[in-house]
């Protein structure tokens, strides 16, 4: 089963100078095609990084791109339509600053504490003055890990206000301060938790981040986080994806950051590649293994074995061999005692299929540069990011943000239009609205790449060529 070398996608890394590389050619051991690399060189390369991926064929494209490329990106694989990017670029959508974090968490209504973003910054003042303390300022953009040093707490307007003059963040983005006992990272691979620990501040701190002294460990991670990470991996649509939850005093969780971008040992890098090239091969490769919390049994090593230890395999469960010892093996999970092979149903490792439609398209979802300050184009997320020193002048905030989506195509007129095409009926425009999913991924399919039509059974290369060229004479 699965594809031949022959039939095997194309695949590359992504990477780009000064940027710390997820994956490397080690991570897909056993891939037998050659894996090309391309290098994003920063300033102006669009076009030179556009035509070396098309120079070399590549299928997929493979890796984590950092907050300050992402716009760039987005109109790379715009550029790119048949180039299928994993992540996607919709899934790194959170990478590229905490407003973008809140932003999913709101359209997905995912529990995040309460959160408050402003492009007006008089509007910000008035709701300082008059809010709730203790409140948390953040700085929405840019790289992610840097362990706390751009969030603060703050008592007070004065604190706010002070904070506010000296820091010049835009948008001003703040949260309520959501008292915690720790927060939990869950790291996942289509959609199954294959790690996930505690980070506990230190004794009279609030900042868990362990650059900040905060101690992890792996025992008992709560049913309830993890069943919110993986409700926020299926949201984002994740191949691979990590998410930390806050486990707070009131017992509720709350989304603190969720990325594609994180830190991880290089086994769980393994992992991610051998899910890959099992996806990718449509099976031909072994989907990895890793049983529900084996970070418990992994966690007892210490973490220098854990940094070098690679291609870390487990067994799957077998009744007659393992029941003596795993059977008797059980764990309070939830309300229940489980035994942990069960769990492994529950928790399923989902094979994460690619996407032809845009859900965060740029027009409407990059307010940072759409509502970028009048007085410097510098704010902007675009890569040429310098200092953030002029006054602040903001021209639109969300009150007047112009929501006009692009206009969509409705089923009907997908149906009129692939009717139109002979030896396409109703019954086949189902079939496919089906198999894609929707209508926005028809659409996707059809400005991108016409030949995918042929998944459908019924739908020949002929058929697919006919609706290609109709599809382009409708849209000239
Ligand atoms: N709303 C909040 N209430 C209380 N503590 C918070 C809140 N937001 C963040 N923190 C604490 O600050 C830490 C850093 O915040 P986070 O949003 O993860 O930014 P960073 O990118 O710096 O890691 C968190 O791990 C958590 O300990
Ligand atoms: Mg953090």
């Amino acid at each position: 089963m699965g594809l031949s070398n022959k039939q095997l996608p194309k695949l590359g890394f992504l990477y780009l100078d000064y940027v710390l590389r997820f994956f490397d050619h080690s991570n897909f051991k056993g891939w037998p095609n050659k894996i090309e690399t391309v290098t994003y060189h920063w300033k102006n390369d669009k076009d030179r990084f556009i035509k070396e991926v098309k120079r070399k064929k590549i299928d997929v494209l493979i890796g984590n791109i950092p907050a300050t490329a992402y716009e760039t990106f987005r109109e790379i694989a715009r550029a790119l339509p048949h180039v299928r990017f994993i992540p996607s670029m919709d899934t790194q959508f959170s990478n590229k600053s905490k407003e973008n974090v809140t932003r999913f968490a709101w359209k997905y209504d995912l529990p995040i504490p309460k959160t408050y973003v402003y492009y007006k910054h008089d509007n910000a003042d008035k709701f300082l003055k008059k809010c709730k303390y203790p409140k948390i300022i953040k700085k929405s953009y840019g790289p992610s890990n840097y362990g706390g040093y751009f969030v603060h707490k703050v008592d007070s307007y004065k604190e706010a206000r002070d904070l506010y003059d000296k820091k010049q963040y835009h948008p001003q983005y703040f949260q309520d301060f959501a008292p915690m006992e720790a927060d939990i990272r869950v790291m996942l691979i289509g959609h199954k938790p294959v790690c996930a620990f505690w980070r506990r501040a230190p004794e009279g701190e609030w900042l868990t981040n362990t650059s900040q002294g905060g101690s992890m460990d792996y025992n008992d991670v709560p049913k309830n986080v993890l069943d919110l990470a993986v409700k926020v991996s299926k949201a984002a649509k994740a191949e691979y994806w990590a998410c930390d939850v806050a486990y707070g005093i009131d017992g509720k969780v709350r989304i603190l950051e969720c990325a594609t971008a994180f830190a991880a040992f290089p086994y769980i890098r393994d992992w991610i590649g051998q899910y890959m090239m099992w996806s990718l091969s449509e099976g031909r490769f072994r989907k990895p293994h890793a049983p529900m919390f084996n970070w418990e049994e992994l966690g007892k090593l210490d973490s220098s074995i854990l940094r070098t230890m690679r291609h870390i395999h487990f067994g799957s469960f077998n009744a007659s061999y393992d029941g003596a010892y795993f059977g008797k093996k059980r764990k309070l999970f939830g309300d229940n005692e489980v035994y942990l092979h069960v769990l492994d149903n529950e928790y399923k490792m989902h094979d994460v299929k690619r996407r032809w439609s845009e859900e965060w398209p740029s027009e409407i979802y990059n307010y940072q540069d759409n509502f970028a300050l009048k007085s410097s184009k510098k704010s902007s997320s675009k890569e040429e990011v310098s200092n953030e020193k002029n006054a602040p002048h903001p021209t639109k905030d969300e009150s007047s943000e112009s929501q006009s989506q692009e206009s969509k195509i409705t089923k009907e007129e997908l149906s009129d239009f692939l009717t139109s095409v002979d030896g396409i009926g109703s019954k086949k425009v189902n079939k496919i609205v089906e198999h894609f999913g929707n209508v926005d991924e028809v659409v996707g399919v059809l400005h991108q790449n016409t030949s995918v039509l042929t998944e459908v059974k019924g739908i020949t290369k002929k058929l697919a060529s006919k609706v290609e060229k109709a599809w382009k004479k409708l849209l000239k």
